[in-house]
């Protein structure tokens, strides 16, 4: 993006530990005065709020994939313009927790193939991508295990299981494959310390 900020996503599967390091590099970045704005997807305004209350909660069958995808990219498209846009336009740093990528995995790749319609939608009504993607990569058991363990009323994802978590580290990988200039890829299977050390080491040449 052209304005003055700079905007990082967090990506990985549930439970890989992106909330976690998200704000972790916000805490840092303050206390180095930066401007920081920690959001998240879906979500991250307050009418994206509501349509997050819609895809994460129920069966795991409620939406259709199609339907799913026209949701998350409305939540996306208004969080874009009323927190990201702005916040960008100020100088600040925009920490976000999953963005675009995420489509691209969970509509694009788990829930059929729709990848091109999810790349054409993306196209057309969002048309941006992070400077800087930090992709957690972490085992699957390991990261189910720790997403269970939250016990949250948000699970419509989580209730997919163990092949989806699978399904979707390999894609997350190829993700960072395929975009290669703004990922960088971070060792999930460590203390939050070590993460956080190499996270930081990753975003701090951006920062000027
Ligand atoms: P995500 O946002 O990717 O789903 P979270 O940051 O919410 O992941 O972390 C999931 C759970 O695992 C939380 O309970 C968190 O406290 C814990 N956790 C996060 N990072 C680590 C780590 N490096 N080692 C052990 N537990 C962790
Ligand atoms: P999140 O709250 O980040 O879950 P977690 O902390 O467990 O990683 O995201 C909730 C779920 O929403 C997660 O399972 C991935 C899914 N998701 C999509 O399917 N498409 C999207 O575009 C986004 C942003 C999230």
């Amino acid at each position: 993006m052209t304005a003055p900020g700079l905007f990082v996503s967090f990506e990985g599967i549930d439970g890989s530990g992106k909330s976690t390091q998200a704000r972790r590099l916000a805490e840092t970045l303050r206390s180095h005065r930066r401007e920081v704005v920690l959001t998240r997807e879906p979500g991250g305004s307050p009418g994206a709020e509501e349509i997050r209350a819609l895809v994460l909660q129920g069966d795991p069958d409620r939406w259709s994939a199609e339907t799913e995808l026209l949701l998350f990219t409305a939540a996306r498209r208004d969080h874009l313009e009323r927190t990201i846009r702005p916040a960008l336009e100020r100088g600040a740093v925009v920490i976000c927790d999953r963005f675009a990528d995420s489509t691209r995995m969970y509509q694009g790749l788990s829930r059929g193939d729709l990848r091109a319609v999810v790349d054409q939608l993306h196209a057309l009504v969002i048309g941006v991508e992070p400077d800087l993607t930090v992709l957690i990569d972490m085992d699957p058991a390991a990261a189910l295990t720790r997403a269970k363990a939250r016990n949250t009323a948000e699970e419509r994802f989580e209730d997919f299981g163990l092949p989806l978590q699978q399904k979707m580290r390999r894609g997350f990988l190829d993700l960072a494959a395929e975009f290669a200039p703004r990922f960088r890829v971070i060792d999930g299977n460590r203390d939050e310390e070590a993460v956080a050390a190499d996270v930081l080491a990753a975003v701090s040449p951006a920062l000027r």
